[in-house]
């Protein structure tokens, strides 16, 4: 099939380099000169594993080229996905800015059947905005579906390749058994209904994991207080099929691109229709006081963190990613300073990400992971990369000047950094 996706942006650059590896010809389109010059250097602006060499692979087969000239793009294509951004407004709503914009050039530049797909996160409603603004200017046949991306980063080729499934979101016979068609080569599970309901499914998938995420963050605190191991707990929870064991890692909260922009813009698509989602918003402020907790032990421990040396570990929302987009490290750092606290940081690969969102001269961005934790007071592991585990604790506590850890996600085995002489405190495991 002949398709263009719209937008390079993750899930623009991850599904149009896979729907080329599937066989399909591919056109990506960008309004980025550069960044499609870059592309077509065969360099991925993202830390995305295996997207560059998959990307590469396909643009020398023929199968996938970069371009800014948006109406070839359009002409050349059966299916036209687009894969822009819905950056929040300050209320918490999404911008369909550049949505609408697309629809517009789709509009402007059709010339024969098409079927425009959206894989943006949209709210309700959006792919009809999308229709009208497209037979506002055109008389051309085409049609509209919903089909929401559910990949994370980190794992986004894998998750695109080998999705749980596909939702297709469309009032159309024609486009079922096109979408159909190009997706089935991935999965079984096809998931036909309307166009509202798809793009429900994509806001109601996400709020629902956070509020796993939240729910068991709550019981971690309660653990704590109790006695009892969160880790224990939410193990025995999840050999239930009907709870599952995925989403119950306790921590100090959600970050990224995707779980605070949806929520955020749920509980805005609930309340125009005057509907005040009260579960979802709780679970927005659990998941905001909880990467306070950090703060809160440090602050029992040391009374005033001013002038005291924290090391921090993990700078990126989750590992595997150079994203530091509403990271927990950014409010917990920003609160450090503000208390006067010197701040030695280290991230395998999201520093430069990160000093872009904080830096000031209070903070000493370091190089290596023993290097950040010289010297401190304290030692605060903010993302579970793997390195982290495989550090020689001995070795470790003896360069701080105070062997104190706060683990902020549960990385280690507390009798084991306990005997390397830590005061260790981590999430809902006490004792
Ligand atoms: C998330 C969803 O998992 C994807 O399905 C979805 O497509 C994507 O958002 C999106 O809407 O585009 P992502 O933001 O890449 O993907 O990251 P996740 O791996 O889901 O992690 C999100 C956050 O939750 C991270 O900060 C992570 O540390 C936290 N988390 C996750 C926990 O604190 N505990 C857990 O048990 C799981």
């Amino acid at each position: 099939m002949n398709i263009a996706v719209i937008g390079t942006g993750y899930v623009g650059l991850v599904s149009g380099v896979c729907f080329s590896e599937l066989g399909n010809r591919v056109i990506c389109v960008d309004n980025n000169q550069d960044k499609v010059e870059m592309l077509n250097a065969g360099e991925v602006p993202i830390y995305e594993p295996g997207l560059q060499e998959l990307m590469v692979a396909n643009k020398r087969a023929g199968k996938l080229s970069f371009t800014s000239d948006i109406a070839e793009a359009i002409r050349e294509s059966d299916i036209i996905f687009i894969a822009v951004g819905t950056p929040s407004l300050p209320n918490g709503e999404a911008n369909l800015g550049f949505v609408e914009q697309v629809a517009i050039e789709i509009g402007t530049h059709l010339e024969s059947y098409k079927i425009v797909v959206t894989k943006s996160t949209v709210p309700v409603g959006t792919n009809d905005r999308v229709r009208e603004l497209i037979q506002s200017i055109s008389t051309q046949p085409f049609d509209v579906a919903s089909v929401p991306e559910f990949l994370r980063e980190g794992s986004a080729v894998k998750d695109t390749l080998n999705p749980d499934r596909i939702v297709i979101g469309t009032d159309s016979e024609r486009a079922i058994q096109a979408l159909k068609k190009l997706h089935r080569p991935l999965t079984e599970n096809l998931i036909v209904t309307d166009i509202r309901s798809a793009e429900m499914i994509k806001y109601a998938s996400n709020a629902f994991l956070a509020t796993k995420i939240s729910f068991i963050n709550e019981i971690s605190n309660i653990c704590e207080k109790v006695g009892a191991d969160v880790t224990r707990v939410a193990e025995g929870m999840g050999y239930d099929k009907r709870i599952g064991s995925s989403f119950l890692k306790a921590g100090i909260g959600y970050g990224g691109s995707c779980f605070p922009k949806d929520t955020q813009a749920l509980i805005q698509i609930a309340g125009q229709v005057d509907y005040d989602f009260r579960l979802l918003k709780s679970v927005v402020q659990v998941n905001q006081d909880q990467r306070f907790n950090v703060i809160r032990k440090l602050e029992e421990i040391f009374g005033t963190l001013s002038g005291r040396t924290i090391a921090i570990w993990g700078l990126a929302f989750k590992p595997d990613t150079d994203d530091v987009r509403d990271a927990p490290a950014i409010d917990i750092i920003r609160y450090l300073t503000e208390a006067g606290a010197i701040v030695k940081a280290y991230d395998p690969i999201a520093t430069t990400n990160f000093r872009r969102e904080v830096d000031a001269a209070s903070i000493v961005w370091e190089e290596t992971p023993l290097h950040a934790a010289k010297g401190a007071d304290a030692l605060c592991v903010l993302t579970e990369w793997k390195e982290f585990s495989q550090m020689n604790l001995m070795e470790l506590a003896s360069m701080m000047n105070e062997a104190i850890m706060i683990d902020g996600r549960n990385v280690y085995n507390k009798e084991q950094i306990k005997a390397s002489g830590f005061q260790y405190y981590s999430v809902g495991r006490p004792g």
